[in-house]
């Protein structure tokens, strides 16, 4: 048996995660010899379109589930999420990241995606732009970038196949075996966003809201277009309501900008090698 349908699944905030999963969507729908499956893509990041939009997957579909590490540990935004069956689908967890590090973010995905019911066959890890401070990993992915994961969604159409060839009778659940992946060990604690994005100036607010239509926490309020203190929490500082202010009227004070600034200087600093993106595969 081999797949009929490829989801190329993104969550991302600022466009980087984005541009990565675009990249692989390229290999996927120009195929290889003998497997040239349909291409769909579904973006999850609101709380709407992962209630509501969500495909029903089936195990001959593959899903490449491409997200951003936020402080070495998957988007929380989407932790609860019962409407989200894999029903068997094979799935290749692509973590993007800043050029710091992945740390725990892959394996919780992993454990995630498996808890709810997907097969892992495969692991990315992806460089894009840092979110936090631009010039760390600036203008990646770049143009090798996106021919290095081109080739890797070739690479995974041509795994699936070969388990295909030697067992043409097998549902592909069975002739794919599964990535192992620590399940145990504890995660570390989950990180804290500096500060919640709030609206700069309320005279120059225009009320498009936006923010409060693409936060992936679904925690701004529409009318204020703030976030309520009790919900400070739940901000990952991903800086989606940011990325969609047409005018630049929302962010952080200038002393949050400082802080910010001083503390991705250090990460930069111990950062400055360009990392490779890596593809493995069960
Ligand atoms: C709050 C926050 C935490 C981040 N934590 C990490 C991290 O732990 N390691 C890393 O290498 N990059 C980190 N990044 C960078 C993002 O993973 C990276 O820029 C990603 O491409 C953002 O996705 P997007 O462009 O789709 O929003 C972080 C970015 C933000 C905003």
């Amino acid at each position: 048996m081999l797949i009929d349908r490829v989801f190329c699944a993104y969550f991302s905030p600022t466009g980087g995660t984005k541009r990565v999963a675009m990249a692989l969507q390229r290999g996927f729908i120009e195929g290889i010899e003998g497997l040239t499956p349909s291409v769909l893509t579904y973006n999850f990041l609101t709380p709407e379109r992962r209630a509501q939009k969500v495909p029903q997957f089936t195990a001959n579909d593959l899903v490449i589930f491409t997200y951003p590490v936020f402080f070495g540990r998957m988007p929380w935004a989407y932790q609860e999420w019962p409407e989200l069956k894999g029903n068997g689908a094979q799935a290749v967890v692509v973590s993007v990241y800043g050029n710091r590090a992945i740390e725990d973010a892959e394996r919780e995905t992993m454990a995630f995606l498996s808890n709810h019911g997907f097969k892992i066959l495969g692991r990315i890890e992806a460089i894009a732009e840092h979110s936090q401070e631009r010039t760390l990993a600036q203008g990646r992915p770049n143009q090798e970038d996106k021919d290095e994961l081109k080739l890797m969604a070739k690479k995974i159409l041509q795994r699936i196949k070969q388990a295909h060839d030697e067992h043409p009778e097998q549902p592909l659940t069975e002739s794919l075996p599964e990535l192992p992946f620590d399940r145990t060990t504890p995660l570390k604690a989950k990180g804290k966003a500096p500060a919640v994005p709030a609206p700069l100036s309320e005279e120059a607010c225009e009320h498009c809201d936006h923010c409060a239509h693409m936060c992936p926490c679904g925690i701004i309020d529409e009318k204020t277009n703030k976030v309520a203190p009790e919900d400070y929490d739940k901000c990952m500082g991903c800086r989606a309501c940011m990325h969609v202010c047409h005018d630049g009227y929302r962010g952080f004070s200038d002393e949050v900008n400082a802080a910010i600034a001083q503390r991705m200087a250090m990460v930069k600093a111990a950062n400055s090698e360009p990392k490779p993106n890596v593809l493995q595969l069960a």
